[in-house]
């Protein structure tokens, strides 16, 4: 589900002051950061997607957690929406100077936010922290790259949540599939790995599927495709600068110098792993059946 950006006027207008405050503080000379927190706040259908989820799932009084929080768009969205409480956390200390000052310059008392910088994937929060709603989005495709489960499992570990909490997203789909030179899909996208966040106890994926062929060619990569849910039932897929399609590197395991045919019908059992937010090109170990 997707958002035409922007149907609800003050999630706009939330929009817009965020990002001329981000262009501010880069005009005044503030380093935030490889510019992956401003490339997703420029992701404007990204953006108002997940503003919409946050605003949506949002209840008043909820204790909010925002973990990865880059521009703070979507904490901040959850405090217009009433909001109890919202923890803020990026480990970028230029990024978490100005979340605080658009919180307090937008009128938010002091005690309904704080800002930590640090790594989510370790952070400790104020004690008695009960979240009702964690919002964390550290996601890279398939999970590789960005450490989305280690920063939700850090809190779940740390008695921050309980029962009742609901995550944002909840949960990741990711498929793969066999794709020509072109990127022309050969088999079909098959699901491999189904994370829920609040629950995930794995380190990575290790796991072997069956694809089938749908056309003739030769392999070049396996592509995989993410999808995210929300606690109300809705999907997202790929975005600009969310769950972009990735391609991960072929290994013919029986020939390795071998061409990957494939025809229509042709089975092949693929072996994925890797370790979820590890900056690594993911492998595909092939074999014929
Ligand atoms: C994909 S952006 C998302 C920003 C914001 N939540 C949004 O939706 O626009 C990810 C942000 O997470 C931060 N980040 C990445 N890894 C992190 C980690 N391990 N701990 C804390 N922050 C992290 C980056 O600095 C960046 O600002």
């Amino acid at each position: 589900m997707r958002c035409e950006p922007f149907t609800n006027q003050r999630l706009f207008r939330l929009y817009e002051h965020v990002r001329d405050t981000l262009n501010d503080f880069k005009t005044m000379g503030g380093d935030i950061g490889s510019g992956m927190g401003e490339a997703c706040l420029k992701d404007k259908e990204r953006t108002a997607t997940l503003m919409d989820k946050v605003w949506t799932l949002t209840t008043p009084g909820q204790e909010v957690a925002d973990l990865g929080a880059g521009s703070g768009i979507l904490g901040l969205t959850a405090l217009l929406r009433e909001a109890k409480h919202v923890h803020f956390v990026d480990q970028n200390p230029y990024l978490t100077s100005m979340i605080h000052f658009l919180a307090t310059t937008m009128g938010f008392d002091n005690d309904r936010f704080s800002v930590n910088a640090g790594d989510a994937a370790s952070i400790a929060l104020a004690p008695g922290t009960r979240l009702d709603h964690v919002i964390c989005e550290l996601i890279g495709t398939g999970l590789i790259g960005e450490s989305q489960v280690q920063a939700v499992q850090n809190l779940v570990g740390k008695g921050y949540t309980h029962t009742g909490t609901i995550y944002t997203p909840e949960s990741s789909v990711s498929t793969v599939e066999l794709v020509d030179v072109h990127s022309r899909a050969l088999t079909q996208p098959v699901p491999y790995s189904t994370v829920r966040f609040s629950s995930e106890t794995a380190a990575g994926v290790q796991t072997s599927v069956t694809v089938r062929g749908v056309r003739e060619g030769v392999a070049a990569s396996a592509l995989i495709r993410t999808e995210l849910e929300y606690h109300d039932g809705s999907r997202t897929g790929a975005f600009k600068n969310l769950c972009k399609p990735r391609k991960a590197l072929l290994v013919r395991e029986d020939k390795p110098s071998w061409d990957i045919l494939v025809e229509p019908g042709t089975q092949l059992e693929l072996r994925i792993e890797y370790a979820f937010g590890q900056r690594q090109m993911p492998k595909v170990f092939v074999q014929a059946h």
